[in-house]
């Protein structure tokens, strides 16, 4: 009999989770919903990928007890505390549906629109989607057709806009969502698995996984309904969690014994300031906010609204909505309005859901955190009521933040936003007198999950008289810039009051707030921001004064005849900063070309497993339940770069009590080796022994009972470090070529130069001598970090899980520093949540650390990196240095190229020594006339560089385009006229690649090059472009056309196939399925090439398929899963294996033919099993020497549009043509380059990976790295797989997909480098003196702040004396 659930009591702590209820007796108060889940449930849904990824997603259900109804939102199961869910419901993906008691349509449309790659993401986007389809249902909206939701297309699309993906590039998840909505045109949705190309609407309807609300509903049982119906509170004492009903009751905790005692006491309410504000300490009593009613209620009178502090941000928006509806006309509902917009720009929805306003607001006094939430209040003129030990004090929001901060015991009420109203002479409005606000804030993402550069709101009451527009007051607030607090721009708004608005006070404006809004020594950008202060100034200004348009027709230096009216609509447009109108993504348009040769390869069959993976029940390293006295470890890294490491203390000396052990290289068995890593070159010490050779060199691990205890004990260690009589460390590419400190490159692997750079200059008109360009990395942010479990098994073996792209290399890793015989290591992988080269070479530490602490220990150990300690050891993309000389023709056909070119590889070899070869593999995709070049790998003092995405092979194109482009302005000539000039016959393709080019009708690039124009109307664009451009100051659109010529390499491959009495077949291959859909196109040669028997019954072989985990022990030499590549080799052993079974197969197939007309699989497969006919085969793949190297090709072009005033980059649209062969899987293809396209957005545009001046990765997590959200992918986003045809040497005519498409999205960089120009050119035209050379470096990545530097960060001013110097 089984033992009955432990009671938590009557007060006890008791909340369901899909369904079954859980009742806790204990627990330690700082525990999460996701340690809870992940640690005590068999529900592994959640996912943690980093405070703000959305990948921990759930949804909440909670009695409201004053609505007295059940109230759904989703939040994040990492920062909310277990305590908190007191009677509440949790629903997380798989208890909507699951792979026994069937899928959610949810699950389902995600599968069938291709929405899920490596799957670590879609769990928690499935959560964010089913909130918003719960929410709908509860409006008053009319009843969507059968099958749809009441939601609608656009909130489809922004319930997702919080969740992270690094995979898909969201497009598809995009459409899975969207095809819930209402209001959806299914032809909008893209390439799917429901329905045909041409099928009617009706069949399409019929065809989509039926959707229903009411069979969806959340789960919430009448029995917890009932208990919590009226507010049933946790015990406080056995919690240690308490819950004050009145501000008495909590006035007296806060005062209590305890707290003078010394006893750390915290309040909370969402708890989600802990996703920024990490705690490295722990607490010993929580009070939580919430049942105060005073805190959590919404009181109107007269005067304004009043918010309790513990409202959550949602409600706050939910209400401010609501009131603006009942009275549209009011200026002073408009203020709400706009509140509530802008503070649905503040973290994701599932944050806002729990993060309460007064939270916001303390972080904002206490920690002088960048809020958004202060600025708008302090515009407005708002107040709050603050509880000062036994005083309640109301104060104006200024005083509020001026004000020391806030001791822990002092409490926010609650806040008060005043009703604004035209100024009133005598009690009555005047006539003439309107109310104008506007916020802004400059953030990387426009939808929000980002924090901004500067946010700022703004409030006017002007009037009109006949001089113009009168200012009769304002109030100016600036924040986020690099203050402590938001602030008024007091002399500022001095000086407008009373003026009326003319070019010259706007002018005079400007100055004084560039003088105001100035940000704190040290602040990032510092320039940028105050830059944006005066140009939201100008275009709040602006928007209502219309000094630009007036300036334009005549240059008056007074307005006239303005009408208050058209000044309020033009404020509430505000016109400048919308980009390019609304920021939903049009319908996108897929052209796949399936071929049927080779049926079922070349089906878009939907990925294997998505289904599993959207419902959460996929398994990845970190589900594998703990076993029985499991340990788990933490990494403590140098912050040095180069130091002897003379011991570790930690805080609490000697180490805190939860510490089981220390593991450093002291640990490392004497028959055993110090070594972490190994490649085909080499390899890399696993802790650094007493000397750290850079800032992230790994120094020990720390392991504890719990991964939560291991991390805050590995934060509180205390390095001693000692670098007297030690070398300065390398920490640049300059020093490196000083001090002579290079790695080898392998005389094989060197790339061969071109012609006779010499005779090429000569032969050139113009030449561009010594120009520089630098690149800097870029990191893998794979959404699950590295982690592996480490299992001790009998008689000194060691069985390890590992989330890794090359189980092999960890193998032999784990064997030698063990010191044991690689026979007694199993490496076993089933599938990693994203890896893009990051789990490559740099898994093998994680799982080399837990085998040996469990060989040390003789218990199981995992690790699971937490996002900061994966940023600061994974390397990344490599940094470098390139010089380049050009010779070209006056008619930009280029004669002559030379690079110098120093690449940063960091400490160790790693794969580096490939990196000329890539690059240069790129470099050759122009005809250059004559090609030389100087590559030098330098080592240095940081964490070595590894393998990321199209390695080398994005940097080498890069240059490319970098240098056409400089060829192009130097000649004021069109660039795509250059590249036109530049781009290889296959005459030049064949000297530049050899063998690589193959056969002519294998050069598929010009007719990519014309067709890519063709679809995306790339002439008419440009004329329309430069249309837009005319007549548009402050934005400015660019397009760009790029081409990619990317080499490829295949390597040798493993594997075996089974067939099982049942007809079943398992199969195992080398390459590890990473979400790149290795695994789907396996299946399907298994089916293809086993239907080679040609019996009854193999037309759905494909079903019968297993590919299973690998494991390094049951199928070796699994090698590498790298190089885009690795699908087509294993496809191909696969096949080779398939081939032989059929051989064996045949004779019995004829007899048994013969003898019964007609055979079907499972019989003939029974009959070989009894005729012991061997039905296993294994091969080993190895390409033949004239078939290892190819090319492939493809094609973009990306049109954005740039706000001059704020930096902004978006992209309106993107087209790609892209070469797949005959795809073995279209569907799969087109994932595949859509989401390497927008992680090469990423690294183009957004990702700035930053170090301190030791070389230390200061970017840790969600806050400070920004990858790509669905906000900032093009907006319409048109992709073609081309079906280039038969390639004999190919396998299966295929080619690959992974890495090449990622080149294509420098095609977004040099569109926004043309709109550049044309600001730039703008700026001449203005008389500008600095800053309007066509000739200049756009960085990589072109953030915000760059393409404004490079617009003119003075542009405002510029303009304004422009017209008064008219
Ligand atoms: C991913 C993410 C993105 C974000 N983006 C933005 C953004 O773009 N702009 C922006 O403005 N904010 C942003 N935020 C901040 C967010 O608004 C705050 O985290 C949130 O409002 C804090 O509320 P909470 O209830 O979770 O506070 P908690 O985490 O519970 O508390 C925060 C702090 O305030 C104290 N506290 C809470 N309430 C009170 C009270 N009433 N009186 C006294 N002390 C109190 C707590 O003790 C604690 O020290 C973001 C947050 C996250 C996690
Ligand atoms: S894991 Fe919770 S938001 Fe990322
Ligand atoms: S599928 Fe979204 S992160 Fe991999």
């Amino acid at each position: 009999m089984e033992a009955a659930p432990p009671s938590a009591g009557e007060d006890g702590l008791i909340f369901e989770v899909n369904g079954e209820r859980f009742e806790v007796p204990e627990v330690d108060p700082s525990t999460t919903l996701l340690e809870f889940l992940r640690s005590r449930t068999r529900f592994k849904s959640v996912k943690l990928g980093c405070g703000g990824c959305g990948a921990c997603v759930v949804l909440l259900s909670k009695y409201n007890t004053e609505l007295k109804q059940v109230e759904n939102f989703t939040v994040s199961s990492c920062l909310t505390l277990l305590c908190s869910i007191n009677g509440c419901s949790i629903t997380s993906s798989e208890g909507l549906g699951n792979s026994k008691d069937g899928f959610h349509p949810i699950h389902q449309r995600f599968t069938g629109f291709h929405a899920s790659q490596c799957g670590f993401c879609t769990p928690g986007m499935c959560m964010s989607l089913f909130s918003a389809l719960a929410n709908a249902e509860k409006t008053n909206r009319p009843q969507a057709s059968p099958g749809f939701s009441r939601l609608t297309v656009s909130e489809a699309e922004k319930a997702i806009a919080g969740n992270l993906c690094r995979c898909t590039g969201y497009r598809p998840i995009a459409d899975a969502c969207k095809s819930f909505a209402a209001d959806v045109d299914l032809e909008d949705l893209g390439i799917n698995s429901f329905w045909r190309k041409g099928d009617s609407k009706e069949v399409k309807v019929s065809k989509l996984p039926f959707y229903n609300p009411k069979d969806h509903s959340c789960s919430y049982t009448e029995k917890l309904e009932d208990e919590y119906k009226s507010t049933r509170l946790l015990n406080s004492q056995k919690y240690s969690w308490y819950s004050p009903v009145t501000v008495d009751e909590l006035r007296n905790l806060l005062h209590s014994d305890m707290v003078e005692n010394g006893k750390r006491t915290k309040l909370v309410v969402g708890n989600t300031a802990n996703g920024y504000y990490k705690e490295t300490e722990k607490y010993d009593k929580y009070i939580d906010l919430r049942y105060i009613p005073e805190l959590s209620v919404v009181k109107e009178d007269n005067s304004g609204i009043e918010f309790g502090a513990a409202l959550s941000i949602s409600k706050v928006i939910l209400y401010l909505k609501e009131k603006s509806k009942v009275n549209l006309r009011s200026s002073g509902d408009m203020v709400l309005t706009k509140i509530a917009d802008h503070l649905e720009k503040i973290a994701s929805g599932f944050i806002r859901n729990s993060a309460s306003l007064g939270g916001n607001l303390i972080m904002a006094q206490r920690n002088y955190f960048p809020s958004d939430i202060a600025t708008l209040l302090l515009a407005v003129g708002s107040s709050v009521s603050i509880l000062t030990g036994h005083k309640h004090e109301k104060i104006m929001m200024e005083e509020f933040l001026r004000r020391p901060p806030l001791d822990p015991k002092n409490v926010l009420l609650s806040v008060q936003i005043p009703f604004l109203e035209p100024i009133r002479i005598n009690g009555t409005v005047q006539t003439n007198s309107r109310l104008l606000f506007e916020t802004y804030r400059a953030a990387p993402r426009p939808l929000g999950n980002a924090l901004p550069y500067l946010n700022a709101a703004f409030l006017a009451d002007i009037s009109c008289n006949k001089n113009g527009i009168l200012v009769n007051s304002i109030q100016l607030a600036f924040g986020a810039y690099g203050t402590k607090h938001a602030t008024r721009a007091k002399k500022v708004e001095e000086y407008l009051t009373g003026k009326i608005l003319s070019v010259g006070i706007l002018n005079e404006a400007i100055k004084l707030v560039k003088g105001d809004v100035v940000s704190e020594e040290g602040t990032s950008h510092a320039a940028y921001r105050s830059s944006l202060a005066a140009g939201f100034l100008f275009e709040f200004l602006n928007s209502f004064s219309s000094v630009g348009s007036a300036i334009s027709g005549g240059l008056p230096e007074n307005l006239n005849g303005l009408s208050l009216d058209g000044a309020a609509k033009s404020n509430n447009e505000s016109e400048i900063s919308q980009i390019g109108g609304s920021l939903l993504l049009s319908s996108a348009k897929q052209v796949v070309e399936s071929s049927k040769d080779y049926h079922p390869v070349g089906a878009p069959m939907p990925k294997f497993g998505a289904a599993i993976q959207a419902s959460g029940e996929a398994v990845y390293v970190d589900d594998i339940p703990s076993p029985p006295n499991c340990l788990h470890g933490a990494f403590i890294c140098s912050t040095k770069p180069l130091a002897r490491v003379k011991g570790i203390t930690f805080k609490s000396h000697p180490q805190p009590a939860e510490v089981a052990a220390v593991i450093s290289v002291k640990d490392i068995p004497r028959e055993g080796e110090n070594i972490g890593s190994m490649a085909m070159f080499g390899s890399e010490p696993l802790f650094a022994d007493d000397l750290a050779r850079f800032a992230g060199d790994l120094i020990a691990l720390v392991v504890a009972e719990t991964q939560k205890n291991a991390n805050l004990a590995a934060k509180t260690a205390i390095v001693d470090y000692d670098t007297e009589g030690l070398d300065p460390p390398i920490l640049t590419v300059e020093e490196a070529v000083e001090r002579s400190s290079f790695f080898d490159v392998p005389p094989f692997l060197y790339p061969q130069e071109v012609g006779d750079f010499s005779k090429g200059m000569a032969e050139a008109d113009y030449k561009i001598l010594s120009a520089e360009i630098r690149l800097g990395s870029q990191y893998y942010f794979y959404m699950e970090t590295q982690t592996a479990l480490a299992i001790p098994d009998e008689d000194n073996c060691m069985v390890v899980y590992s989330s890794i792209q090359c189980p092999e290399f960890a193998h032999r890793v784990i064997a030698k520093c063990l010191g044991i015989p690689e026979h007694n290591v199993r490496v076993l992988t089933r599938r990693v949540g994203g890896g893009f080269g990051g789990k490559a070479l740099k898994a093998m530490p994680v799982a080399a650390a837990c085998a040996l602490a469990a060989h040390k220990l003789r218990r199981p150990v995992r690790i699971y990196l937490d996002r900061k300690t994966d940023m600061i050891i994974a390397g990344g993309r490599h940094p470098m240095k390139i010089t380049y000389s050009v010779g070209f023709k006056s008619d930009g056909k280029i004669t002559a190229l030379h690079l110098d070119i120093l690449i940063n590889a960091g400490i160790t070899t790693d794969i580096s020594p490939i990196m000329p070869s890539n690059m240069m593999g790129a470099i050759k995709k122009y005809d250059w006339g004559a090609l030389s070049f100087d590559v030098k790998v330098c080592k240095t003092n940081h964490s070595s560089k590894s393998a990321m995405r199209a390695p080398g092979e994005v940097q080498g194109s890069f240059i490319t385009e970098a240098i056409i482009e400089h060829v192009a302005s130097f000649l004021s000539m069109e660039v795509d006229s250059v590249r036109n000039k530049n781009i290889h016959t296959y005459e030049s393709l064949k000297l530049f690649y050899g063998s690589a080019s193959g056969e002519p009708v294998e050069f598929t690039l010009p007719s990519i090059w014309d067709k890519v124009a063709r679809s995306s109307s790339f002439d008419e664009r440009i004329t329309m472009t430069k249309q837009f451009n005319r007549s548009n100051i402050w934005r400015k659109r660019g397009i760009s056309r790029v081409p990619i010529v990317h080499e490829l390499y295949v390597r040798p491959a493993p594997g075996k196939v089974g067939i099982l009495w049942d007809g079943s077949i398992v199969v195992e291959v080398g390459g590890i399925e990473l979400g790149q859909g290795l695994w789907t196109k396996v299946k399907q040669v298994v089916a293809y090439a086993l239907s080679a028997i040609h019996c009854d019954g193999t037309e759905d072989l494909v079903e019968k398929v297993r590919v299973v985990q690998a494991d390094t022990l049951s199928l070796v030499q699994g090698g590498f899963t790298a190089g885009s590549t690795t699908s087509e080799s294993s496809c191909e052993a696969v096949r080779l294996c398939c081939n032989v079974l059929v051989e064996r197969l045949a004779t019995l197939k004829e007899k048994l033919q013969e003898e019964m007309g007609s055979v079907k699989w499972d019989a003939l497969i029974l009959q070989a099993h009894y005729q012991n006919i061997n039905l296993a085969a294994n091969s080993f793949f190895v390409p033949d020497s004239s078939s290892t190297k190819y090319l492939n090709y493809g094609a973009a072009v990306s049109e954005v549009e740039v706000n001059i005033l704020t930096g902004e980059t978006r992209i309106l649209r993107t087209d790609i043509v892209y070469d797949c062969g005959q795809s073995m899987n279209p569907a799969v293809d087109l994932g595949q380059i859509e989401g390497a396209f927008v992680q090469g957005l990423g690294f183009f545009m957004l990702e700035e990976y930053l170090t301190n001046s030791d070389g230390l990765v200061v970017v840790d997590g969600t806050w400070n790295y920004k990858i790509p959200t669905i906000d900032t992918i093009p907006r319409q986003f048109n992709v073609e797989v081309l079906n280039s045809g038969h390639h004999q040497k190919r396998v299966l005519s295929s080619k690959a997909s992974g890495e090449p498409p990622l080149l294509l999205a420098a095609s977004v960089h040099c569109a926004t480098r043309a709109a550049i120009k044309e600001a730039r050119k703008q700026l001449k035209s203005w008389g500008a003196a600095d800053g309007t050379d066509t000739v200049f470096q756009l960085d990589v990545p072109a953030t915000m702040p760059v393409v404004k530097q490079l617009c003119g960060l003075d542009t405002v001013e510029i303009y304004l004396q422009t017209l008064l110097s008219t």
